[in-house]
């Protein structure tokens, strides 16, 4: 079992909480993430790391409530733990492999959106550590869904969208993006984007004709996480890949997006059959 030894509310339905975990804590890398179960028998929910500490061994994961599971995940308080915590999964950042003196020449712009900026975190984190300050846009649909700033500016030189214009710049991510390269001239060497698919297209689409390598990080559906069972498989090049162990950072350009897309809604009626099956039983059994 794995207990949870902080939580907190990062913005409405978004919760951080820190895992002990000391195993995976030792292991993990930026880019990688883990599968958590809530209980024996119950479904295997992947989730990035956005942060691990090895002393500590703590290992720092957020979670939306956007289906039944996230939403059992998110209730576990201080104190409860989890049935299972396997980790860490998938490759590393590419970045993590390269050395430091070609490291160090780099120009990395992230762009995070949404519940996506806690897996930048430790990406930014990583580099800085490793002397590349990167300049990080983060995006989210209004200020009070922003999250991870403080401890972003931390780390980076952060620029924030907000769809509604409540901070930063009004617009999506694409526009602030279009803003820095094509409007201050700001050059970059390669492009990071973690968040919603749809985000991730479009940053693609954006940084395609500037000739800007661009890396995306999929969160693709998930069993086994081993490479087995297909669940995870996307179109990238026109190959079939696992996003849990040939990823789930993917070169963006080659991504098929409207598959990846298409794969992604697949199960969304049944996800929301079980989610409603829940809250009624909440209601009548108080459960
Ligand atoms: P969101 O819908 O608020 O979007 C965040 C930002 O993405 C927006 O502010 C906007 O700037 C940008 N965006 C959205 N649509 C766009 C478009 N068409 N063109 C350009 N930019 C666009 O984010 P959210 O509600 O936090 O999203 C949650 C989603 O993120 C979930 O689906 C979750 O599964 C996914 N997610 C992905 C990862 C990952 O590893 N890729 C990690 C965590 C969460
Ligand atoms: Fe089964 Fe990736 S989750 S192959």
């Amino acid at each position: 079992m794995f207990k949870i030894v902080e939580k907190r509310k990062l913005a409405e339905n978004i919760y951080e909480m820190k895992v002990a975990a000391e195993r995976v804590a030792r292991a993990a890398l930026p880019g990688q993430f883990v599968i958590v179960r809530v209980n024996e028998g119950g479904e295997r929910v992947p989730l990035t790391i956005a942060d691990y500490d090895v002393e500590a061994g703590t290992v720092t994961i957020v979670t939306q409530t956007i289906g039944l599971s996230t939403r059992k995940i998110c209730a576990l308080e201080v104190g409860d733990s989890l049935a299972d915590f396997a980790g860490p999964l998938g490759r590393p950042s590419e970045f993590v492999h390269m050395p430091v003196e070609e490291l160090r020449k780099m120009k990395y712009l992230f762009v995070a959106g949404g519940v996506g900026t806690a897996p930048v975190y430790p990406q930014v984190k990583w580099l800085k550590e490793h002397g590349v300050e990167c300049d990080v846009i983060i995006g989210a649909k209004s200020s009070n869904m922003l999250i991870y700033i403080d401890e972003m500016s931390k780390v980076g030189n952060v620029h924030i969208a907000t769809d509604d214009g409540t901070q930063g710049y009004k617009g999506l991510v694409t526009g602030l993006m279009t803003e820095l390269v094509e409007g201050e001239g700001r050059k970059y060497d390669e492009c990071v984007a973690i968040g919603p698919m749809i985000m991730m297209k479009f940053i693609t689409l954006t940084t395609k004709p500037w000739g800007l390598k661009t890396t995306v990080s999929l969160n693709a559906l998930m069993v086994d996480g081993t490479g087995m069972c297909g669940a995870c498989r996307v179109s990238v090049g026109g190959k079939t890949l696992f996003t849990c162990v040939d990823g789930p950072e993917f070169d963006g350009h080659q991504v098929d997006f409207d598959e990846a897309i298409r794969r992604q809604s697949m199960y969304r009626n049944q996800e929301r059959t079980a989610k409603e099956n829940y809250e009624h039983n909440c209601k009548c059994y108080g459960e």
